[in-house]
């Protein structure tokens, strides 16, 4: 090799670098999310990316973990997963301590997951979701504040009820549509996931028939399902969730979701905008799951939010935050001999909460204000030999160009109040 290769600089396929500004939207995002769900009570879990293989197998869509994880053989001969979800690892948390965890128990989490999918719009390799599980009661109160969480996540973000609707239905409905059809178990699992996707396939109906394996049955599943529009648990539903004011809840009997887990209610958040015409997030109820570890059932409702989707959603609706660093104060040094001297400011500064950063460039001062400037950084000071001599600094304010002189005492009391 002559000459040397150059390392590429682009990122894994399907993944993101979230440079400062989306690192700065990341945090928006999620400590909206934060609030709302401490608002309601719920309380931080957490859990490592890396899984063992078999807590998939059985418990969440096939689809899923077939296709869509990355699993590898670590170098002891085990199967590892990096989680393509929350769901199973929050389960067996709970199953595993499921007699000392006081129950109902309020649990969210901001994690990251990894789905090895076909990367496009609002699906990407790995993403961070939000989820929010009320575990340990049933009933419509819980299904009820579970959808009133992701209400107000939306809310909390900006979004009016207009610009978004949260769709409902119910496992229960699918599954006695199944039974009166006369559609045996063991396909039921497959049908509901082929439904799940059935707005994005042209040969639905072709796919049902081959699946059931009886024309007659597909045509009078296909009608029933058109005919059932409602039921009366969640016409309860609705009236609980406009009580709690959450007006833009519909039922939609065409929801399925794709996870084998779910049992009961069902819902998707949709976004009304007539570019981003798409489900944004989705959950329901998943009694059986805990189960599946051995101890005693326990009942569960949940969802989880993507940032992908939210992203897209705030884009979509204008509702994007304008960018600033967390710098309040920039500290540009104009000539070699105050570089001491901003230090030991700047040090003074912190013990007293502003956020402060130093130019240490040598480039001219005007050219140093600029940077500040660009950097959308509020505030800077020109430390030189009057200011070193003096112990007064004139402030300056970058979006008004006004400027204020005060000794160094008097600086962090002037910022606080200058950005409110
Ligand atoms: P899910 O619908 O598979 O449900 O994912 C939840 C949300 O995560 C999606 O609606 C979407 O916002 C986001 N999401 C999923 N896959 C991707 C992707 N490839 N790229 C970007 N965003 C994505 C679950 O995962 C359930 N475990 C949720 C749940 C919690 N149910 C009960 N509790």
């Amino acid at each position: 090799m002559t000459k040397r290769e150059k390392l590429s600089t682009e990122s894994y396929k399907g993944v993101r670098d979230f440079y400062p500004e989306d690192q700065f939207l990341q945090r928006y995002l999620f400590e909206h999310m934060e609030r709302v769900c401490e608002l309601f009570g719920y309380e931080e879990y957490s859990a490592s990316i890396l899984e063992h293989s078999e807590l998939y197998r059985s418990k969440t869509s096939e689809e899923i973990v077939n296709e869509q994880t990355y699993t590898f053989t670590d170098r002891g001969n085990r199967e590892v997963t990096l989680r393509p979800e929350m769901t199973p690892t929050l389960a067996r948390m709970i199953a595993a301590r499921s007699r000392d965890i006081p129950l109902p128990a309020r649990w969210y989490t901001i994690a990251n997951v990894f789905r090895y999918e076909r990367p496009q719009r609002g699906r990407l390799r790995e993403h961070w979701q939000l989820n929010a599980d009320l575990v340990g009661a049933e009933g419509v109160e819980a299904d009820a504040e579970i959808i009133a969480v992701a209400h107000g996540v939306m809310r909390s973000l900006g979004a009016e009820e207009r610009d978004f609707e949260i769709r409902v239905s119910d496992r229960r409905i699918l599954d006695s549509i199944y039974h009166s059809v006369g559609i045996a178990k063991e396909y039921a699992a497959d049908i509901t996931r082929l439904l799940d996707r059935r707005a994005k396939i042209d040969d639905f109906e072709q796919k049902l028939t081959d699946m059931i394996a009886h024309e007659e049955k597909a045509v009078k599943l296909i009608e029933e399902l058109e005919r059932v529009t409602s039921s009366a648990y969640l016409e309860e539903l609705r009236v609980t969730l406009e009580r709690m004011g959450v007006h833009n809840m519909i039922v939609d009997t065409s929801i399925t979701r794709g996870f084998d887990y779910y049992t009961g209610m069902i819902f998707e958040v949709y976004d009304m905008h007539e570019d981003n015409r798409r489900s944004l997030f989705g959950g329901g109820r998943y009694d059986n799951l805990l189960g599946l570890f051995g101890g005693e059932s326990i009942p569960a409702v949940g969802f989880g939010m993507g940032d992908v989707t939210a992203r897209d959603f705030l884009e979509a609706h204008n509702l994007l935050p304008e960018y600033a660093p967390a710098t309040e104060l920039m500290l540009c040094i104009v000539d070699k001999e105050s570089t001491a001297h901003a230090i030991q400011l700047a040090q003074a500064l912190r013990r007293e909460d502003v956020t402060v950063a130093i130019n240490f460039s040598g480039k001219r001062i005007g050219d140093q204000i600029r940077q500040a400037d660009k950097m959308k950084v509020p505030f800077v000071i020109a430390v030189g030999e009057k200011e070193r001599v003096e112990g007064r600094y004139a402030i300056k304010n970058l979006a008004t160009s006004a400027e204020m002189t005060l000794p160094a005492d008097r600086i962090a009391e002037h910022l606080f109040s200058s950005l409110g």
